[in-house]
C-alpha cells in the first residue's frame, strides 16, 4: 500500500467537502475569508483522515463518504485551535501551514472571531449530520465525545496547563504535567476523531476499545514528534517556526528527557499503536503506516 497516495486521495475528498461546507460568498465577507484562509492554508488533514481510516479498520470503508461532514468538522475545530494557539497571548507565532498566521493577516480581533466561528460551525455541521444519521444513539454519542474532547476535560484543559507552566522550570512533578498536557491538548482530539470513525461505522465494544488504544498511542507519539520537530525540524517543511517551545520555555518531551530518549519513547509508543490494531476485521494498513510515518519525520 502506498501511504502517500492514500493520504492524497483522502485529503482531496476532505478538501472538496470543506470547499462545499465553507462558502466564500456569505455576508460579512471578511469573517468567511478569515475562516477559509486558515482552513485552506494547507494542513495534513490528519484528524479527518484518521476518522475515515478508523471506519475502514472495522470494515466499513465503503461508508467513508457519509462520514465526510464529521471528518470536516474535526478539521474545523482543529484549525480553530491552531488560530488561537498562534495568537500573541498564547504562543505568539507568525507562521502556520507555510503562511502568515491568521492574526498577522486579519488582526487579532478577527483571528479570535474566525476561531470562534470555525468551532461553532463545526457543531452546526455535526448537528446536521446527526439529524440525518440512521443511528441517532451513535451519532449523539459521537457529538458528545467531540464536545468533551474540545472542552476543559480535553484540549482546553491541556492548553491551559501548557500555558500556565510556561517558564516554570522549578515545577514539581513535571513528568506528570507533561503527560497531562500532551494527552489533553493533542491526544483528546485524535482520540475523539478515531473513536468517531469507529463508532459511526458500527464497531462493537472490543473494536472501539482497540481503536481507542491505537488513538491514545498515536496521540502521544504525534506530540512527542511535534516536540522533537520544534527542535530538529525544518521550518520550510513544517510550515511553522521551529524553536517556538524553547522561546516560550515550554515543558516538552525533549526538554524533560532529551532528544535520544524522546526518540526512543516515540518508537515504543508507535509499536504499541501498531500492536493495538492486531485483531481488527477491516483494512488496518493505512492506520499502521500512518503511525509509522511519524517516526520517519524525526529520524
Ligand atoms: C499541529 O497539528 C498542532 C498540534 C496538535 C501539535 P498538525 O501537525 O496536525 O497541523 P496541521 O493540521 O497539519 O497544520
Ligand atoms: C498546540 O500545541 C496544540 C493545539 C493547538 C491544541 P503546540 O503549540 O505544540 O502546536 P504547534 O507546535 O504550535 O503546532
Ligand atoms: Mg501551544
Ligand atoms: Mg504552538
Ligand atoms: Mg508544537
Amino acid at each position: 500500500m502506498d501511504l502517500k497516495q492514500y493520504l492524497q486521495e483522502k485529503a482531496a475528498l476532505v478538501n472538496q467537502e470543506l470547499e462545499r461546507l465553507l462558502p466564500s460568498d456569505l455576508y460579512p465577507p471578511v469573517i468567511h475569508e478569515a475562516m477559509r484562509y486558515s482552513i485552506f492554508a494547507g494542513g495534513k488533514r490528519l484528524r479527518p483522515i484518521l476518522c475515515l481510516a478508523a471506519a475502514e479498520a472495522v470494515g466499513r470503508g465503503e461508508e467513508g463518504n457519509t462520514l465526510l461532514p464529521v471528518a470536516c468538522a474535526l478539521e474545523m475545530a482543529h484549525t480553530y485551535s491552531l488560530i488561537h494557539d498562534d495568537l500573541p497571548a498564547m504562543d505568539n507565532d507568525d507562521y502556520r501551514r507555510g503562511k502568515l498566521t491568521n492574526h498577522m493577516v486579519f488582526g487579532e480581533g478577527l483571528a479570535i472571531l474566525a476561531g470562534d466561528a470555525l468551532l461553532t460551525y463545526a457543531f452546526e455541521v455535526l448537528l446536521r449530520f446527526a439529524r440525518k444519521c440512521p443511528d441517532q444513539t451513535r451519532a449523539l454519542q459521537v457529538l458528545e465525545e467531540i464536545a468533551v474532547a474540545l472542552g476543559t476535560q480535553g484540549m482546553i484543559g491541556g492548553q491551559v496547563v501548557d500555558l500556565e507552566s510556561e517558564g516554570k522550570s522549578g515545577l514539581f512533578n513535571r513528568e506528570e504535567l507533561l503527560s497531562y498536557i500532551h494527552t489533553h491538548k493533542t491526544g483528546a482530539l485524535f482520540r475523539a476523531a478515531i473513536r468517531a470513525g469507529a463508532i459511526l461505522a458500527g464497531a462493537n465494544d472490543a473494536e472501539v476499545a482497540a481503536l481507542t488504544e491505537y488513538a491514545e498511542q498515536f496521540g502521544l507519539a504525534f506530540q512527542i514528534t511535534d516536540d522533537l520537530l520544534d527542535i530538529t525540524g525544518d521550518e520550510k517543511c513544517l510550515g511553522k517556526p521551529v524553536g517556538s517551545d524553547v522561546k516560550n520555555q515550554k515543558i516538552t518531551y525533549p526538554a524533560l528527557y532529551g532528544l535520544e530518549e524522546s526518540r526512543s519513547l516515540a518508537k515504543k509508543t508507535i509499536e504499541a499503536a501498531v500492536w493495538a490494531l492486531t485483531n481488527l476485521p477491516g483494512q488496518t494498513m493505512p492506520l499502521e503506516l500512518l503511525v509509522r510515518s511519524l517516526e520517519k519525520r524525526v529520524s
